[in-house]
């Protein structure tokens, strides 16, 4: 296995279920592959040991969608412990997870849904960073979530309070660039500001998606290829923080592994234009 401080600094591709026995058996030339942690939180199986097998051959990123980080319920102490679990076995180079919560008062939702941007949540969600934090013994990454809706009572904006979570707490930022666009679009605000308000420092990794524009606002479905309007926010997020390791999510309406290849090759020559670039 590589070193877990070794996520490389190009283009990896969210693994789904549909596509192990593939990546398995053919080991695609893909840098690295992202999971969902909690698919793999089972004592043992078949998924579990083919990512065993798989992890043999590639750097891993493990990216949570249940801790539910910014709920006021108390952080589930057996979801921990799991994730505890799963990163001993398989020494991933980035944990994540969302900024947002998906529960309260024992009721779980489907949806990760935005935080009321107040002090009050940035106190309370930096807290709960802290303790995951010292909890796995290592830093986390937490991704900004696309929404539909906001809360009245916010008084900062989305990005100045995902960048105070990353300065007040040491964590990571797993940057989600199809979010930020989603947002900017069904929330009237300027993409580019978000980008220019990051600390390009914090930056661990980016996330690219796409998502469904025929209803009154943008849905992060996660389903189609990258809009065009993505790829050119992504430019200029490379161009602000360098190069980074950069993930393509694909999760509804899965297509062929090679479609998703296509789309991290497009990435890659993103990366590669800016290398490029900078020699
Ligand atoms: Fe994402």
């Amino acid at each position: 296995m590589t070193p877990r401080d070794a996520l490389p600094v190009a283009t990896g591709i969210g693994l789904r279920a549909p596509h192990l026995r593939h990546v398995q058996a053919e080991r695609p030339p893909v840098a690295w592959l992202e999971v969902h942690s909690e698919n793999y939180f089972a004592d043992g199986g078949p998924a579990l040991a083919a990512l065993d097998r798989i992890r043999a051959d590639y750097p891993l990123s493990l990216h949570g969608v249940g801790m539910s980080l910014g709920s006021t319920d108390p952080l589930a102490r057996a979801h921990l412990a799991k994730l505890a679990r799963l990163i001993a076995r398989v020494d991933p180079a980035l944990v994540s997870e969302h900024l947002c919560w998906s529960g309260v008062e024992g009721r779980h939702f489907n949806d990760l849904l935005p935080l009321p941007y107040t002090d009050e949540a940035l106190s309370h969600v930096c807290s709960r960073v802290a303790e995951v934090q010292d909890y796995l013994g290592r830093q986390i990454a937490v991704e900004n979530v696309s929404s539909y809706f906001a809360f009245a009572e916010a008084t900062i904006p989305e990005w100045e309070f995902v960048a105070a979570v990353a300065r007040r707490t040491g964590c990571r930022l797993l940057l989600d660039v199809n979010n930020i666009y989603v947002n900017a679009v069904n929330h009237g605000f300027s993409a580019d500001a978000y980008l220019m308000a990051i600390p390009p420092d914090a930056v661990a990794e980016i996330h690219l998606a796409g998502f469904d524009a025929s209803g009154p606002c943008l849905i992060d479905t996660h389903s189609t290829r990258v809009a065009p309007d993505v790829w050119a926010l992504y430019r200029r997020a490379i161009a602000r923080f360098g190069p980074r390791p950069t993930l393509l999510e694909w999760d509804l309406d899965l297509p062929a592994f090679a479609v998703l290849e296509d789309e991290a090759a497009t990435a890659q020559a993103i990366l590669a234009a800016h290398h490029a670039l900078a020699a």
